[in-house]
């Protein structure tokens, strides 16, 4: 009985844990030496055909900017280094699977270090200068974060 106990012990202890996990999702505005930023278009799910800002799920245990290097090797192919933190948005609880604001987009802006840019989940990446980011079919997390976008793109 005592075994079995701390089996539901642990069990309980490990659910507690679970309901207050949020996933975080990073994203990076990568920059040139032209004052453009890197645009990409999501190719699946019910976002495709929408721009986004590189990037993905920060996975259990990972730190952000681990996993913001991570999904720029994986997705762009590159090596990026991050500079500073640009901004955060809450996201809507779908990605989370939790309450609304359960969980939040991160964005650090950097810059390319290495490698060739290819396109290896997302149908297109495209630079783009300050004023062609409004019009950009965005996905509606990225929005919000424009405005610090283009105050960057600025001051480069
Ligand atoms: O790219 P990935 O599918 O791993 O991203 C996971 C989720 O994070 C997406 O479903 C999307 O809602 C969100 N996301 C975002 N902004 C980004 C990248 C991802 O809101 N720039």
């Amino acid at each position: 009985v005592r075994a079995m106990q701390a089996h539901l012990d642990a069990y309980a202890a490990a659910a507690a844990e679970r309901a207050l996990e949020v996933t975080q999702v990073v994203g990076a505005a990568l920059v040139d030496d032209r004052r453009r930023v890197l645009v990409a278009r999501r190719g699946s799910g019910p976002l495709a055909g929408l721009w986004e800002f590189p990037g993905g799920k920060v996975e259990p245990g990972e730190p952000d900017l681990d996993a913001l290097v991570r999904e720029c090797r994986e997705e762009l192919g590159v090596a990026i280094t991050p500079h500073a933190f640009l901004g955060e948005v809450p996201l809507d609880g779908v990605v989370a699977g939790g309450a609304p604001g359960a969980s939040t987009l991160r964005v650090w802006w950097g810059r390319v270090t290495g490698g060739e840019l290819v396109a290896h989940e997302h149908t297109e990446l495209r630079w783009v200068v300050e004023d062609e980011l409004e019009e950009l079919d965005w996905i509606p997390a990225d929005r919000p974060l424009l405005p610090a976008v283009r105050a960057l793109l600025t001051r480069l």
